[in-house]
């Protein structure tokens, strides 16, 4: 028996420091790994922490204030929270800024120490998206952005015009057919038509009826291509609503990636169809390029033969514009170019049909300017139709489509009395600016006469207030494109018709986030045939 005590003994006393040593280390390792985890989700969160904010919830951080009020939670917090305030996206704080003086710091002033974009989850995890202007970052960014915008001179979109005109005419006709339709569909369509032509002389044809009854298999082929085009873009989810990787992204985005690179291959997932979406896309999108670049005679009509011929004749774009960065700065031209004006198109035609005195003066400035066939040129559009340029700046203010513009600081530095360190992700709260009624008073009401430039609000207005195609060096490239369209296409279709609500039609309009805003349940509308032809 002492025998036995003897050997218990010894092994005690060998293998108790051995335990304690182990406990300890285990203790480390664990303690290690809180700090590690607190570290990765609340770094983020203590560069910030001055910026004065709601409380967060651990790991979802505000998201479901985003659930619970949607796109106007950012007004909500900025009546609580003055107009520089913390919104946690998940793990991410954001520095949101709802002011216009503020906008102007941090996209004008202070533009060197804040020149890129914060890559949010959605595109994360979408490299297709990642390569086009938006998202690329630093010198390459400058030297793509002074090569497009050498392709965006004035010369060259008036060039456009008949080929606008053209693909809004086959459009609009015989839209008094049906009683009901969606015109939020139409629009898009016509909105990714006229980028098809102009982006890469391609006639996707998707609102012409006379290509779809003459050619079927290409119209299946064009089908499908939108279908995936609409598909990968209305996944770009910013709340709790989209793909498993994409709320990873915003959750925990260490693990976005490998988890994605899993997912993607489970046949059945969102993740595996948005890639099998992305991967068709690309392809048809690289096979499109590389048809025009074996073109000998291209011509400068649209944008990709510009974009090749630059390519060609310089080597330093050559170096930057690769055939995959060519063809995402194409596809951005789609994606940018549709959703964006599509929508706007949408709201002008739904408030619009809502305010019958504003739809009585626009028709009079359009008849008022000549015979029904008489085309519009580009001076004109800038000159003869300013009610409709009024028209146009309250739509986009009432409904901005991109209600955030986002950027991330290079280096430090201080907005609105915050130091804020490297790599904040600071956003302009555009759709809040443009809601304020201390530049826009009523500012729930649709008034177009606000934007007339003899009006005393328009007159005392801060000059950011109404920024809907944002602000700085990195605002929209292709805001006069857009704006031309949409001028061309409203004088068309209020040439023909007008319209007014369906009974179907939700008021107010319901809207989700994507990347930009997008309608729930789409805008329908009846159009009525008018019987005056000047
Ligand atoms: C109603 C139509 C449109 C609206 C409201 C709109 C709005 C915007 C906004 C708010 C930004 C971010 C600006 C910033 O960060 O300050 C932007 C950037 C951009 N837009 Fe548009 N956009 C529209 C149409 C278009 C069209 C038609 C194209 C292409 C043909 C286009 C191409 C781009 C590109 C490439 C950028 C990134 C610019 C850069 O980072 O250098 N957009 N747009």
């Amino acid at each position: 028996m002492e025998f036995l005590a003897a050997i218990f003994q010894q092994f005690a006393e060998i293998l108790l420091p051995l335990i304690k040593a182990s406990m300890i280390s285990v203790t480390c390792t664990v303690l290690a790994l809180l700090a590690g985890v607190l570290g990765y989700f609340y770094g983020p969160y203590w560069g910030v922490r001055k910026v004065p904010g709601p409380p967060a919830i651990p790991f979802l951080g505000h998201l479901p204030l985003l659930a619970k009020y949607g796109p106007d939670v950012f007004s909500i917090l900025a009546k609580r929270y003055g107009p520089i305030f913390r919104f946690h996206m998940g793990r991410q704080p954001l520095v949101i800024v709802a002011d216009p003086e503020l906008c102007r710091e941090v996209g004008i002033k202070k533009f060197k120490d804040i020149p890129n974009r914060s890559i949010p989850s959605p595109i994360a995890a979408s490299p297709l998206h990642q390569k086009g202007l938006f998202f690329t970052r630093d010198s390459r960014w400058s030297t793509m952005r002074n090569t497009i915008l050498s392709v965006y001179q004035p010369s060259h979109l008036a060039k456009l015009v008949p080929t606008m005109q053209e693909v809004i005419e086959s459009a609009t006709d015989n839209l008094d057919d049906k009683p009901d339709f969606t015109f939020s569909d139409l629009s898009l369509k016509l909105a990714t038509d006229v980028i098809g032509q102009a982006a890469f002389g391609v006639n996707f044809g998707l609102s012409n009826s006379v290509n779809k009854m003459n050619n079927q298999h290409d119209d299946n082929e064009v089908q499908q291509f939108i279908n995936q085009h609409i598909y990968s873009t209305t996944q770009l989810k910013m709340d709790l609503s989209g793909s498993f990787s994409i709320i990873l992204g915003l959750l925990v985005p260490i693990i976005q990636e490998p988890f994605r690179q899993i997912l993607r291959r489970i046949p059945g997932t969102t993740d595996w169809k948005v890639d099998r979406t992305n991967k068709n896309l690309s392809s048809r999108l690289d096979g499109i390029v590389e048809k025009k670049m074996k073109e000998k005679d291209r011509g400068s009509k649209d944008f990709l033969s510009l974009i090749l011929s630059a390519r060609e004749s310089n080597t330093l774009s050559k170096n930057i514009f690769t055939s995959d960065y060519v063809s995402a700065v194409t596809y951005e031209h789609l994606l940018a170019g549709s959703a964006t004006t599509s929508f706007t198109l949408s709201t002008i035609i739904y408030l619009v049909a809502g305010h019958p005195e504003v739809e009585k003066k626009l028709l009079e400035e359009i008849d008022t300017f000549g015979p029904h066939d008489q085309m519009p040129t580009p001076p004109d559009l800038q000159s003869k139709f300013p009610y409709l340029n009024q028209v146009i700046k309250e739509a986009m203010r009432f409904y901005t489509v991109s209600p955030l513009v986002a950027r991330e600081t290079l280096t430090q530095v201080n907005i609105g009395g915050y130091n804020l360190p490297k790599g904040t992700w600071v956003w302009l709260a555009l759709g809040v600016l443009a809601k304020d009624p201390k530049n826009f008073p009523e500012p729930e009401k649709f008034k177009p006469e606000r934007f007339d430039p003899n009006c005393e609000e328009e007159k005392r207005r801060h000059p950011y207030a109404n920024i809907p195609f944002g602000i700085g060096p990195r605002a929209c490239i292709g805001q006069k494109f857009s704006l031309q369209e949409i001028k061309l296409s409203l004088i068309h279709l209020y040439r023909k018709y007008v319209f007014r609500h369906s009974p179907q039609t939700k008021t107010p309009l319901q809207l989700e986030y994507g990347i930009v805003l997008n309608f729930k349940h789409g805008v329908k509308v009846q159009a009525i045939k008018r019987s005056c032809k000047p």
